[in-house]
């Protein structure tokens, strides 16, 4: 049994004692958009989640600490006195909960010169519009204006005052630090990389130069918390922009920050503009860790690594290898909030570890709530207490993909006797498959985690056998659950039945492909085959027959796999409808012209049509039907699971 004698040692940021390493960052939930200031306080319910899972503190944010809030829609920011009555509320339920909250004092671009009443402008150190816009796999989204006004020298002195008077809300609101974010295009942080910051007054030129408004920042926060408070400041250590600064160049930040009043740092490597994957499947749980060891080697004061760190053991190895003082862990809190208790308790099997397939974030992007794809009830924690059922039912699962499990799990959980049918030799269902594609292996981590949670409730799980009517009905059950998934499309296309065609299933489970491949159809599945496919050195061409690649990929997603496959010469065709498959190639139409694509082997990844034939059987055959997941209507991960719980919930 790992001891994690590290990860749960306490530890002091100037006088506040943490108890362990393990530190929630800011996550922008839109709980309070949707929920807070509509008069229901969900966020209340979140953080409760997250502290009482054992995390020792929680930075609530971004809050934007100077005026107006980020634009629309508004939030519970931090620069008006009618923000701390939200605030308050959030840090009295950590307190009870047992943790600590500090508070993220956000400077964005744009304010109010003459505060409230008076229009909000983009502003800027010297109005310097950068290269790539601020999403890189959207280029004409931005998320500030790039063109903006310099400040003048006064304004900057306004500012430093706002914030301070944002310090003081942070103290009434029962906060027991702030963090200051010199990071991710925020206005600090502008002034602190040369390339945006041309400035030739005293807060330009020189590092000394460009770095004093966030000293004046921290230094002016510092006089209005007192002495002994903690003040936490997040940088990006890297900026992995061309222009931008490396980590040598933050090192030498460090001293600035620690003089101006700094008593930890804390860190999110790149910024909106970076063209590298940062948070995605592809990026490995210890990729930015060196950021922190560098950060560690020059600072004084302790330092949070970030980014990725979805595994306790990761963490302990961080901490005891003595890379960062302490780690934050975002998305794996959302993914389980119970991480750290489950962890200190020695149950590492029982953690649900995040997968990494951003879908937080790309709710978040659109402004809709967050939620998680491993973890359902992500903010609603409150709202599903696990508590038996006033009356145990036999329930009878029929598929043991993600929706299946975990409609299993629940279903157990709440005091009912399930049993699971699996018609293949193992539990996973269609994320058997997610799972061989490259960069994909995360998700095996749900798989375990399913399979080890339903061993461990002795769930009654028949493998090897495909469940029909007679014996769904011979275990006479009060409920059925179906969840029999999905099957590819093969598309009435004159050829699709020949040897050499295949589905991108047979492909990616190692059906052997000639050297000359042709995919049709170019959606998630098709790109991500493709990417399996050049892996093994083939010559691959992806015909997509909408007009742009990977269109039901996720925005954060999306860039990343297309970045790679254009990188590995994957030939990728739009617009193109396949009228024919021959021996030797495909013939397809585009605008109206026959083209002919040359294919040793065909790959079909044309979609899925839902397999819901037993579904249809059992109609009005027994009392409680149900269906979930793709045999409804093939989606994501995200929604299998998501029926899977509400549907065994509701049982
Ligand atoms: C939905 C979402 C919203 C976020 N909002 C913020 C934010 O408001 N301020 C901030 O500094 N970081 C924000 N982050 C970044 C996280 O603090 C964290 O750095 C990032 O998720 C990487 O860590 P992780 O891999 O442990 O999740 C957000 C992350 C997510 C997933």
């Amino acid at each position: 049994v790992e001891l994690f004698t590290n990860l749960f040692k306490p530890i002091r940021i100037n006088r506040l004692e943490l108890a362990n390493r393990i530190i929630f960052p800011p996550i922008t939930t839109a709980y309070d958009v949707h929920y807070d200031l509509k008069g229901d306080e969900h966020s209340a319910y979140f953080y409760e989640a997250i502290a009482s899972g054992g995390a020792a503190l929680l930075v609530i944010g971004a809050l934007q600490a100077i005026y107006p809030g980020r634009r629309e829609p508004p939030r519970v920011e931090i620069n008006r006195d009618q923000d701390i009555a939200h605030l308050r509320l959030w840090t009295n339920t950590v307190h009870k909960a047992g943790s600590k909250a500090a508070a993220q004092l956000a400077v964005w671009n744009y304010w109010s010169k003459g505060g409230e009443g008076t229009p909000p402008e983009d502003i800027s150190p010297s109005g310097i519009v950068t290269q790539t816009g601020n999403f890189p796999h959207d280029p004409k989204r931005f998320m500030f204006d790039p063109h903006t006004r310099p400040l003048e020298t006064e304004e900057i002195g306004m500012i430093v005052a706002e914030v301070a008077r944002s310090a003081i809300r942070a103290l009434e609101a029962g906060f027991d630090a702030v963090e200051i974010p010199v990071v991710a295009q925020n206005l600090l942080e502008r002034f602190i990389i040369p390339f945006t910051n041309r400035r030739d007054d005293r807060y330009g030129g020189s590092l000394e130069n460009r770095v004093r408004f966030a000293m004046e920042t921290i230094a002016k926060v510092r006089t209005v918390v007192g002495q002994s408070y903690p003040i936490l400041c997040r940088i990006a250590a890297d900026d992995m922009v061309p222009w931008g600064m490396g980590l040598t160049d933050w090192q030498k930040v460090i001293p600035y920050l620690e003089e101006a009043g700094v008593d930890a740092i804390t860190m999110m490597p790149g910024g909106y503009e970076t063209r590298a994957p940062r948070q995605q499947m592809v990026v490995p749980r210890d990729a930015y860790v060196h950021l922190a060891a560098g950060i560690k080697q020059v600072a004084r004061v302790p330092v949070c690594a970030n980014m990725r760190i979805n595994d306790p053991r990761l963490a302990e190895r961080i901490i005891r290898e003595n890379k960062a003082d302490l780690v934050a862990m975002g998305r794996p809190l959302l993914a389980d909030p119970q991480l750290p208790i489950k962890t200190r308790e020695g149950r590492v099997e029982d953690v649900r570890f995040c997968v990494a397939c951003c879908s937080c974030f790309e709710d978040i992007a659109e402004m809709r709530p967050v939620g998680c794809s491993v973890n359902p009830i992500v903010g609603w924690e409150h709202a599903f207490p696990l508590i038996p059922a006033l009356k145990p039912k036999l329930v009878c699962v029929v598929g043991g993909g993600p929706g299946g499990m975990e409609a299993a799990r629940v279903a157990t959980l709440r005091g009912h006797r399930v049993t699971l049918w699996e018609k293949g030799d193992r539990l996973g269902g269609e994320l058997l498959d997610a799972v061989l594609p490259p960069h994909k292996q995360e998700w095996q981590s749900f798989i375990d985690y399913e399979t080890i949670q339903l061993g461990k409730l002795r769930v009654d799980i028949r493998l090897n056998q495909a469940a029909d009517v007679g014996t769904v009905l011979s275990g006479k059950p009060d409920a059925v659950i179906v969840a029999t998934g999905a099957i590819p499309v093969v598309p009435p296309i004159p050829g699709a039945a020949s040897s050499h065609v295949m589905t991108a299933e047979e492909a990616l489970r190692g059906r052997p492909t000639k050297s000359t491949v042709t995919i049709i159809g170019g959606g998630l599945i098709g790109c991500e085959t493709a990417e399996h496919l050049v892996r093994a050195d083939k010559k691959v061409t992806i015909l997509e027959k909408l007009q742009r690649i990977g269109d039901d990929i996720g925005s954060f997603n999306r860039w990343v796999l297309l970045d790679r496959l254009e990188a590995s010469g994957v030939r990728m065709e739009t617009g193109v409808k396949v009228t024919m498959i021959s021996g030797t190639g495909v013939e397809g139409e585009r605008k109206g012209r026959t083209e002919w694509f040359p294919a040793e082997t065909v790959v079909l990844a044309v979609g899925y049509q839902a397999e819901d034939a037993l579904a249809r059987q059992l109609e009005g055959k027994v009392a409680n039907l149900y269906k979930i997941g793709a045999c409804v209507n093939p989606r994501r991960v995200r929604q299998a699971v998501e029926e899977g719980f509400r549907t065994a919930y509701g049982i």
